[in-house]
């Protein structure tokens, strides 16, 4: 049995930023999430993750797939003290504990999982995950005799020239006995370059007591990289994209420009869907089959069904959009609505909790709010539905079959029966009873023989 310890309590000072380092999200998911869910095929017998009181604060109120115990240090002074603080909160008695840092996202669950089963095998007190790095720099420096056995791991600002030049690195994961860990913890000093309690110092403690001390090398070093700054976070970041695209890719899915398409995890895409430059596709969103995204659309939290045509620069926030419709270009898609087969919302269309039924057309220019559409309506140019009054918002119903002529103004909450016409440029304040011509405007007057005065010189 093994418990897990992941530290994520460092303040993190080289992202220059505000929010705690493991907080930063990596395609839509904050950092530290990675490491906890990497440990889920071990069924450790509990998981403690190790945080200041800013990424408690953050972390309390996430909702976690995966359960853990937060344990707080305050204030961080370095990864041996954190371990401490993680041990404190450690309640069972396995025999080993794994130790994660927070913030080296991709190390994937078999490499964990290899690590735990080559520790128990070999019987060491401490074994260390290893990277051969081609750019070793910022990382500790694992100093080996013989092949596998450690005598000492030395930090970047410690180390000498010589031991600069070792390319064989302390990724961070480590496994050691419980045990033998709480009664080496408390030997650890502060006697380096940055004045921290360094879980690195493990290492020579074992060795100098005869105790064995392990490296087991990580075949794949990207897995290992960890993010300290932003040009790391944006490394990490893009591999984890590439992945994603390339699995997508293998589905069925053309993009036509990946280096410059956004993706989350969480996002589904059905064969044959071509994605055009500057996609940016984010949450439960749901892509169906034979789509069209086009360039610089941004998608969120929304199902598309087959065959759906997104043209460029449309947005779509949580919405459905069924079959065969078309949104764009330059469309927005609002929360709640719901957009019917074969559907057209058109060039500057601005939809916000409506259903528009199968066959609908708003072509041009018109904000739709709060409002439902029975099926083939035609919606003409301009028309807006005047669904606030200043207070509260109020529901518009156009039925089947009707032609709202370009530039109307529905004053809601109104109603327009089924097969009703609306004369262009009306403002409609009444319930329009069904196969009804509603002419709301001013009658025209010709004044005739008219002359325009002169201009003045
Ligand atoms: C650490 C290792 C280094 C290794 C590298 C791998 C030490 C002393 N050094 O260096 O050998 O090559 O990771 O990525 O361990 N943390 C706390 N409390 C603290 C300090 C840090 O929880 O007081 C957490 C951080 O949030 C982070 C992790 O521990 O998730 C590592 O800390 P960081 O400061 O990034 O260590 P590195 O300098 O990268
Ligand atoms: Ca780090």
């Amino acid at each position: 049995m093994v418990s897990v310890i992941i530290l994520a309590a460092g303040e993190g000072k080289r992202m220059r930023s505000k929010t705690p380092k493991v907080l930063h999200p990596l395609l839509g998911k904050p950092m530290l999430a990675y490491g906890i869910e990497a440990t889920n095929p071990l069924n450790p017998a509990e998981r403690i993750v190790v945080v200041n009181p800013t990424v408690h604060e953050a972390v309390s109120k996430w909702d976690p797939e995966t359960p853990f115990t937060l344990a707080i240090q305050d204030p961080p002074r370095g990864t041996a003290d954190a371990v401490k603080c993680g041990l404190s909160a450690l309640s069972d008695s396995s025999e080993n504990v794994l130790i994660l840092p927070g913030d080296v996202p991709m190390i994937s669950p078999d490499t964990l999982k290899e690590l735990v089963d080559n520790h128990e095998a070999t019987g060491a007190t401490l074994t260390i995950l290893g990277a051969e790095m081609a750019d070793p720099f910022g990382y500790g420096r694992i100093v080996t005799e013989e092949e596998d056995s450690v005598i000492r791991i030395v930090e970047e600002r410690d180390a000498s020239p010589e031991e600069k030049a070792i390319r064989l690195v302390n990724t961070g994961f480590m496994i050691v006995k419980t045990k033998a860990l709480r009664d080496a913890l408390n030997k650890i000093g502060t006697n380096n370059a940055q004045g921290e309690f360094y879980l690195t110092d493990l290492a020579a403690i074992f060795h100098e007591k005869g105790l064995k001390v392990r490296v087991r090398t990580c075949e794949d070093p990207a897995e290992t990289a960890g993010v300290n700054d932003r040009r790391q976070l944006w490394e990490v970041q893009r591999r984890l994209l590439n992945r994603l695209i390339q699995r997508w890719q293998s589905e069925g899915v053309t993009f036509t420009n990946p280096e410059t398409v956004y993706m989350e995890p969480s996002v589904s895409i059905g064969r044959d869907t071509v994605i055009e430059p500057g996609v940016y596709l984010q949450g439960k969103t749901e892509i169906g089959e034979d789509c069209r995204i086009g360039q610089g659309a941004v998608i969120e939290n929304s199902v598309l069904r087959e065959n759906v045509i997104i043209k460029p620069y449309s947005v779509i926030e949580q919405s459905t959009i069924d079959a065969g419709a078309s949104i764009g270009p330059f469309a927005h898609l609002r929360p709640e609505s719901e957009i019917g087969r074969e559907a057209k919302v058109g060039n500057f269309v601005e939809v916000k909790k409506s259903r528009l039924a199968p066959g609908v057309k708003a072509s041009h220019l018109t904000y739709l709010g709060d409002t439902t559409i029975g099926e083939n309506t035609n919606i003409g140019a301009g028309t807006i539905t005047c669904n606030y009054d200043g207070k509260r918002k109020h529901p518009t119903t156009i039925g089947k079959d009707v032609f709202v002529g370009s530039n109307t103004a529905l004053v809601a909450p109104v109603t327009v029966g089924d097969g009703s016409t609306i004369a262009a440029g009306s403002v409609i304040t009444k319930k329009i009873p069904p196969d009804t011509l509603a002419v709301g405007r001013a009658r025209q007057q010709n004044i005739y023989r008219h002359k325009r005065r002169k201009k003045e010189k």
